[in-house]
């Protein structure tokens, strides 16, 4: 009972919270892993340094540019609703896996 209590609370807690919640690796799970656990249409996976590390040297502010107005084959904001503040965390929490 108490398991199912918290489950609603936590569904109502997301619904009013909003975007508050969601932390860098939800959004990468939600957001993200489509394209980059795999590696759709030569998309960087995640962890992988070799793919990351020349885009690296651009430098996070550049990296999250990309992400944020789209590069090549990535869309704007992953072509989703996507806030400034989840793609930042998204991005922070990629580059977290390769350094
Ligand atoms: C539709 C597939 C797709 C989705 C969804 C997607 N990406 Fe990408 N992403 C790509 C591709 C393809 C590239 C490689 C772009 C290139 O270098 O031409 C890329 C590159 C990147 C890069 C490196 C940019 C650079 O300047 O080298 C970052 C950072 C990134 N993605 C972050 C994200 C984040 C954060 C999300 C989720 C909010 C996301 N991506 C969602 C396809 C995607």
């Amino acid at each position: 009972m108490f398991r199912v209590l918290l489950i609603v609370c936590g569904a109502i807690g997301i619904a009013v919270g909003g975007q508050v919640l969601a932390d860098g690796k939800a959004v990468y799970d939600a957001k993200c892993s489509v394209c980059h656990a795999a590696g759709v249409a030569g998309a960087p996976k995640l962890g992988d340094k070799a793919a990351w590390e020349p885009r690296l040297k651009t430098g996070e502010a550049a990296l999250l540019k990309s992400a944020t107005n789209g590069k090549g084959a990535m869309p704007p904001r992953a072509g989703q609703n996507v806030s400034d503040k989840d793609i930042k965390e998204a991005v922070e929490y990629m580059l977290s896996k390769v350094k």
